[in-house]
């Protein structure tokens, strides 16, 4: 697939980040896109813009729907089958996806299994019930987004990221898996997995808000202690991030920072990410790793495996070590 013109793309969290730039692109590349979101003003608004922006013929649309829940998923290909008035789809990015769930051992165990649920889950419901329509298209594309966390299951020293690494290693086994299957079974469609390093989103605000709580700056003093408890307050200082006797306040205000320079400080924005993706999809790659910060730590773990949690013999050689106390990846 050389050009994506004239075809019909799916994009699972539309609403923000990634998802939204590749709804963005690929309606400005004469795509036309069908995109879903847990938060549908979010999606609403990317599918507007995007389709004011767009080239005559194009359509884009925007769906509510939460990817963990399967008769959501389904009622989404059936909404955009009827809206596009169409019997297949070309193109499925199953981008959607949040954080939480840091430690098996700390975190609320309901937080842990609703973090796997939309990153693993979700994966697979949207394969299950797009892929007869990738195969009914005659040449389809699945893309699936995992993360370095697909590679390597830390965040750094005294970072852990468990329920987000055991989702994304299954997403990208998955996908791989998949590669063969298809060769075999399916030779119209190919799959492609996407493992990001550090884009600029807002994936910290959005994981919580996904959990009910509200922005950052808007939390109260129960829910700042609720998200950061003393033994991960106790990390942080540690770590040097936070200082000693921290107020309620200190909490939150760390937060908003982490939620801004999480978006702001990043080495790759989410509309360069989404470039990538697309570039990679039109090249026919099956592995694409979005930043240097995500090649470097691939190679790293390929050298030295039985190093990759062993922090300062796995980075050294490496001229930017992954900062130890980022949330997502
Ligand atoms: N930003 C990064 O540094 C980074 C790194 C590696 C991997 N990733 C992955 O890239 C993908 C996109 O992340 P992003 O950074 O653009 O995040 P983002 O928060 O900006 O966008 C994700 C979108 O998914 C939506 N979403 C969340 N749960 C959903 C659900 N259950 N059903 C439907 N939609 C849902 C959110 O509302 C949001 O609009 C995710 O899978 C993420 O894990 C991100």
């Amino acid at each position: 697939m050389d050009s994506f013109s004239g075809k019909l793309a799916v994009v699972t969290g539309g609403g923000s980040g990634m998802g939204r730039e590749l709804v963005r692109q690929l309606a400005a590349q004469e795509c036309s896109v069908a995109s879903c979101d847990l938060n549908a003003d979010a999606v609403a608004v990317t599918a507007a813009t995007a389709w004011a922006a767009a080239p005559p013929g194009v359509v884009v649309t925007s769906h509510a729907c939460d990817v963990a829940d399967e008769a959501q998923v389904l009622r989404f290909r059936d909404e955009l089958l009827e809206q596009h008035a169409t019997d297949h789809v070309d193109l499925v990015f199953s981008n959607a996806g949040i954080g939480g769930g840091e430690s098996f051992i700390n975190s609320p165990r309901e937080v842990w299994e609703r973090t796997f649920a939309v990153d693993w889950w979700g994966v697979y419901y949207c394969t299950r019930a797009f892929l007869p329509l990738l195969i009914a298209s005659g040449d389809g594309i699945l893309v699936n987004t995992s993360s370095v966390n697909g590679f390597w299951a830390a965040l750094g020293p005294g970072v852990p990221n468990s329920a987000y690494s055991t989702a994304k290693f299954a997403v990208k086994g998955f996908t791989e898996a998949l590669i063969e299957d298809l060769r075999a079974n399916a030779p119209q469609v190919r799959v492609a997995v996407v493992m990001p390093g550090h884009v600029g989103t807002d994936i910290i605000a959005n994981s919580l808000r996904a959990r009910g709580l509200p922005a950052p700056e808007e939390m109260s003093d129960d829910q700042v202690a609720e998200l950061i408890p003393r033994d991960a307050q106790a990390g942080l200082i540690r770590a040097g991030v936070l200082a000693e006797g921290a107020s309620a306040d200190d909490l939150r205000q760390l937060l908003v920072r982490g939620n801004a320079d999480f978006r702001d400080k990043a080495p790759v924005s989410a509309a360069e990410a989404a470039t990538v993706i697309l570039d990679g999809v039109r090249s026919g790659a099956w592995r694409i790793l979005i930043g240097e910060d995500a090649r470097k730590l691939d190679a790293a773990v390929r050298a030295k495996p039985e190093h990759a949690y062993d922090y300062a013999e796995l980075f050294s050689g490496l001229a930017q070590e992954p900062a130890a106390g980022t949330p997502e990846r």
